[in-house]
């Protein structure tokens, strides 16, 4: 097991008087968090990704995607994939984490654990080229706690991913009371 301790970040609300009334910069404060990881698990998940990222159905981006989940509530600690499969409406097409989580969620399980994204052909690039995009962010958060982890794959020597939970993912996500 490892320890894997995320930063506290934060700043304080601002008001600024505007000719109409105040415009509020929201403050923000998230505590350090410290999460034990099981490297294996997370060296398997990235794996996982990897592999997933070939059965890719890309033909209009050729940009091939895979993710891996593991999820709290399964207690055989299946590992979830998924890859990115296009369409030629464009607006149908499904990302790889949302195919993942998707299918774990086929299966009653609601509950991200550890969720690894991995994009072979931007490995090397900054992260905002290989983490997941805003709508998988949202999906993320709905099955997300405080200690779900994202680990997004990198090809950095040495380096095995970037690792950062969902408040870090999508501050200020929305959130709709459940019925
Ligand atoms: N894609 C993903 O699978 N995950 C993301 O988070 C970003 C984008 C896919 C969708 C599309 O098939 C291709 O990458 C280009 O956007």
């Amino acid at each position: 097991m490892t320890t894997i301790t995320l930063p506290a970040l934060g700043s304080d609300e601002t008001l600024l008087a505007t000719g109409s009334g105040m415009l509020r910069v929201p403050g923000y404060s998230l505590g350090e968090r410290t999460i034990q990881v099981d490297e294996q698990v997370a060296i398997g998940l990235v794996n996982a990704a990897r592999s997933a990222a070939e059965s890719a159905y890309a033909p209009f981006s050729r940009f091939r995607v895979g993710a891996a989940a593991v999820m709290k509530d399964d207690p055989g600690e299946r590992i979830f994939c998924g890859s990115n499969v296009e369409n030629s409406s464009y607006g149908g097409t499904i990302c790889a984490e949302r195919a993942a989580i998707f299918n774990a969620s086929g299966q009653h399980l609601r509950r991200i654990r550890f969720l690894a994204v991995s994009a072979p052909a931007t490995l090397d690039m900054p992260l905002e080229k290989r983490s997941p995009c805003g709508l998988c962010r949202q999906v993320i958060r709905e099955f997300a706690d405080e200690d779900t982890l994202i680990i997004c794959d990198s090809g950095e020597d040495g380096v095995l991913g970037d690792v950062l939970d969902i408040e870090r993912l999508l501050p200020f996500g929305f959130q709709l009371a459940k019925g």
